[in-house]
């Protein structure tokens, strides 16, 4: 299957999943995140705030706040690019943004991508080569290429999200590790 035949096929398969798969899924992703040595570690966090069915981080997103973490936010400039940016407050930080997804305020400047330690990185399909498919515009395979080889990318994902094989071209960033509600991949 080629990349967008695969895109179409995993959306599909994502729009399905029923709220009480979801939040169930979502639940133990979050544990498992707070309970990785990698995570306890780090310092400066980048997350996302969930768009349509992605597995909900918002409640982790909270935690490395309470934790005294750094959380950094995408933020979209335009159709290519976005930026992390710090984020204090996710209830009343953030704005709707492109794609209706919430964003931290222009008005906060973008970190420099060398200060986050990880990142986790949502997505449409994912393999475990550390492959990944996103939505095709490419903002997180732009984005990595600004980041230092020493962050540690998690892609975030439901089960079922998981193929043999995932088309890669020469700009696709690999991920470093997988997480889904099962089991944690390190590659
Ligand atoms: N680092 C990059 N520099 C320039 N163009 C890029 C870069 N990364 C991705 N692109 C472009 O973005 C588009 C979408 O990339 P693709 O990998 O198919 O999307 P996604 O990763 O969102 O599934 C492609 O046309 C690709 O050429
Ligand atoms: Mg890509």
């Amino acid at each position: 299957m080629d990349k967008r035949e695969l895109r179409s096929k995993a959306l599909e398969m994502r729009k399905n999943i029923s709220v009480k798969n979801r939040v169930l899924a979502s639940g133990l992703i979050t544990e498992k995140l707070k309970s990785l040595e990698i995570i306890k570690s780090s310092k400066t966090i980048m997350s996302y705030m969930p768009y349509g069915n992605e597995a909900d981080v918002l409640s982790f997103n909270k935690w490395v706040l309470d934790q005294g973490k750094e959380l950094c936010i995408p933020r979209v400039t335009d159709s290519k690019y976005m930026d992390a940016v710090k984020v204090n407050d996710i209830e009343n930080g953030l704005v709707s943004g492109h794609f209706g997804i919430a964003e931290p305020e222009k008005s906060v400047s973008p970190v420099n991508p060398d200060e986050i330690d990880v990142i986790l990185v949502p997505g449409v399909a994912f393999d475990l080569s550390g492959n990944r498919l996103g939505h095709g515009k490419g903002y997180y395979d732009r984005f990595l290429s600004r980041c230092s080889d020493r962050v540690f990318t998690i892609g975030v994902a439901y089960s079922f999200q998981i193929f043999d094989s995932i088309p890669a071209d020469a700009h696709d960033k690999k991920l470093k590790a997988l997480i889904t509600e099962d089991e944690f991949f390190v590659f």
